[in-house]
């Protein structure tokens, strides 16, 4: 709790440009639950180099992330947006936790397992001590709330499985975090092969939708969508195109896919592609032009960026003291 109220973290790599993935299954709620939580959202830039990066660009990426929080809704002085790599903690606590955490558990993430065969030629350890680190920006603030798209979930369970280990060892150090994962929009998949993640990695640039498209690609890639010959809209397993399609409508729009049925009875896919590109183009347009405004504001964005990483320092330096002196190291001589 800071200030009467629960704590929320999360956080997104600035691997990649975001996808409309990113923004339905993540951003969006991020926004929703804002005032009711005490937050902190992070550029977890120290997650980015388990894979290889070209400097310069992670920094432009970075900054654009950042900006983007700010851009889709986000109240910079209200919540803590933030740098990872501003608050040494997040890597100290990290380091502690990897001492209760079992390879046979890290061993078990598919995002690692994927990862792995995706980047054969460097499965470094980073990679694979990947979630431990997740589990430190989580644990640090001592977060109540995680809100997630649901590829994440088998690292908040492990984040709960350190965090409950180490409680049981050293007494209640760690708050439990609960994940929150919308009733939409959590997994968005690809618009050419639906039964895969829309990813920010996917080569194939139809594929998805980037947070930054113009309104003429994104139409043109909903247009492009794949979709199946049955010709009928309706939500179910074996029309995972069309069901994609629904979700982010239904996503955009906060309805359930009963009520985005009965709107669509009667009418083909064509009519389908098309509704649901101009409702993601509307949806997209204010994120896009106060991105693009906030972009020429070097001075305020700079602003944020230092009175945030003070504040996000603050309240993980509580924590990981009192996770040092448990484990035993020496008082800090003032
Ligand atoms: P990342 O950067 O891959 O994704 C950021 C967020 O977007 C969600 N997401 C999706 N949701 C729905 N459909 C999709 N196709 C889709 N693709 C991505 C993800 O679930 C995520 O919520 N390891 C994390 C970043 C991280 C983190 C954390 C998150 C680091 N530390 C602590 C929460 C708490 C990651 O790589 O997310």
């Amino acid at each position: 709790m800071i200030d009467g109220k629960k704590v929320l973290f999360s956080g997104m790599q600035a691997t990649g440009t975001l996808t409309l993935g990113n923004y339905l299954g993540a951003l969006q709620n991020w926004v929703k639950l804002s005032d009711e939580y005490e937050c902190f959202y992070s550029v977890v830039d120290l997650h980015s180099i388990t894979v290889r990066q070209e400097p310069a660009e992670l920094r432009k990426r970075a900054r654009n992330l950042l900006t983007l929080y700010i851009a889709a809704g986000l109240n910079p002085e209200k919540n803590c947006i933030y740098y990872q790599s501003h608050v040494s903690g997040h890597a100290e606590l990290s380091w502690i936790l990897n001492c209760f955490t079992y390879m046979g558990e890290l061993n078990r993430m598919t995002q690692y397992k994927d990862k792995a065969a995706k980047h054969a030629d460097n499965i470094n350890a980073g990679l694979f001590t990947y979630p431990v680190l997740m589990a430190a920006d989580i644990l640090l603030y001592q977060t109540d709330v995680v809100p997630v798209g649901n590829d994440q979930l088998q690292h908040l369970e492990i984040t709960r499985d350190i965090a409950q280990r180490f409680n049981a060892i050293y007494g209640d150090v760690f708050t439990i975090p609960e994940p929150y994962i919308g009733k939409q929009g959590a997994r968005i998949m690809s618009l050419q092969e639906p039964t895969k993640k829309m990813s920010k990695s996917d080569e194939n640039a139809n594929a998805s939708v980037y947070l930054l498209d113009k309104p003429d690609d994104i139409m043109r890639k909903f247009k492009r969508a794949v979709t199946d010959s049955e010709g009928v809209i309706a939500y179910n397993d074996n029309q995972p195109g069309v069901r994609n399609l629904l979700d982010i409508y239904c996503s955009c729009k906060g309805i359930t896919p009963d009520e985005a049925v009965k709107e669509f009875d009667g009418k083909g896919y064509a009519e389908l592609k098309t509704a649901v590109g101009e409702t993601v183009v509307s949806v997209l347009k204010p994120v896009q032009d106060e991105f693009e405004r906030l972009g020429k504001d070097k001075a305020y964005i700079d602003g944020i960026i230092k009175a945030n990483a003070e504040k996000a320092n603050y309240f993980a330096t509580k924590t990981l003291r009192k996770v040092q002196k448990k484990v035993g190291f020496p008082e800090r001589i003032r």
